[in-house]
């Protein structure tokens, strides 16, 4: 069982199910709703402990009903919170549309309360970053914090992991900190200005993102599977139908970082890290999606 440490957001998904998008000034009738745990980090915390880590949840949240989902939650799964509460400001939520015919999805999320995560935060937790196998990270935060997160893993020898979502323009400087980045296509795009369509266009895009520092870079493609840089695509693995992808990243990170902190390569890392999320998406949810390492040990 290895310790893994993971800096993010929590926000509750307020997920719409319906047949098309609304355009501006119009309303149309959904299908369903379902309000439930996200946020990028939360639901990678989750998936990594529910996978049999030990993990540390390095965050902010309000004083409100949402904390309280967050708090429920994080106890059940095994997720252990260091989190600054502030008051004066909320629990962040998502606005989640998912498409009915297809099950992909268009979210704006506000951070709230983690949104106000920094430096301070990592000095925080220094102790449970400094003492993982793996730390790992987004960028629903601020960056800033992000920043300190990678630099103190580094400085003790941790593994880093950056998972670089919403998609954002990265510095050389901290791209240097990152031994496994786990870019989909269009974040790959907008680090590396690489458009990645298949293995080929994914292979260039690696090298234009170790020439930037990164140490191994991983592709998420979504149904086509991952690139991981140096072993080629590894299939996605199709165990069901598509009910919702919200979180199959997270799904794959979470496993991926699991898998790594105990010892295991990359590459076996990231074909449990495919299963992970394989499943993942067969369920509706986010956090709620993350399969049990039993689910995923039949299907290895
Ligand atoms: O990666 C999926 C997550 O992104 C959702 O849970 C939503 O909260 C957004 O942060
Ligand atoms: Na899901």
């Amino acid at each position: 069982m290895g310790k893994v440490a993971v800096l993010g957001i929590f926000v509750a998904d307020a997920a719409f199910r319906a047949d098309r998008m609304p355009v501006m000034g119009e309303t149309i009738l959904g299908n369903s709703f379902a309000l439930g745990p996200g946020g990028k980090g939360s639901n990678q915390a989750v998936a990594a402990a529910k996978m049999g880590a030990e993990v540390a949840f390095i965050s902010a949240l309000g004083a409100d009903a949402f904390a309280q989902m967050a708090r429920d939650m994080w106890t059940k799964a095994g997720v252990t919170p260091v989190i600054r509460e502030i008051a004066d400001s909320y629990t962040g939520a998502a606005f989640i549309y998912v498409d009915e015919a297809s099950g992909d999805n268009a979210i704006i999320v506000s951070p709230g309360a983690a949104g106000l995560v920094g430096p301070q935060d990592i000095e925080r937790a220094r102790a449970d970053i400094e003492s993982a196998a793996v730390f790992m990270t987004q960028l629903e935060q601020p960056m800033d914090a992000a920043m300190e997160g990678l630099r103190v893993a580094r400085a003790a020898g941790v593994t880093t992991l950056l998972n670089p979502a919403p998609a954002a323009e990265l510095s050389r400087e901290m791209l240097a900190l990152c031994d496994y980045i786990t870019p989909n296509e269009t974040e790959t795009e907008a680090i590396a200005g690489v458009a990645v369509t298949d293995a080929e266009s994914a292979k260039t895009a690696c090298a234009a993102l170790k020439d930037m520092g990164v140490g191994v870079p991983i592709i998420t493609m979504g149904a086509q599977g991952v690139y991981l840089d140096g072993h080629g695509m590894i299939p996605a693995i199709n165990a069901g139908k598509v009910v919702e992808t919200t979180g199959a990243g997270d799904a794959f990170n979470g496993g991926f970082a699991a898998a790594l902190a105990e010892g295991k390569s990359a590459r076996e890392a990231a074909q449990f890290g495919c299963v992970v999320a394989g499943i993942s998406v067969t369920r509706p949810g986010a956090a709620s999606s993350m399969p049990t390492r039993a689910e995923v040990g039949a299907l290895l």
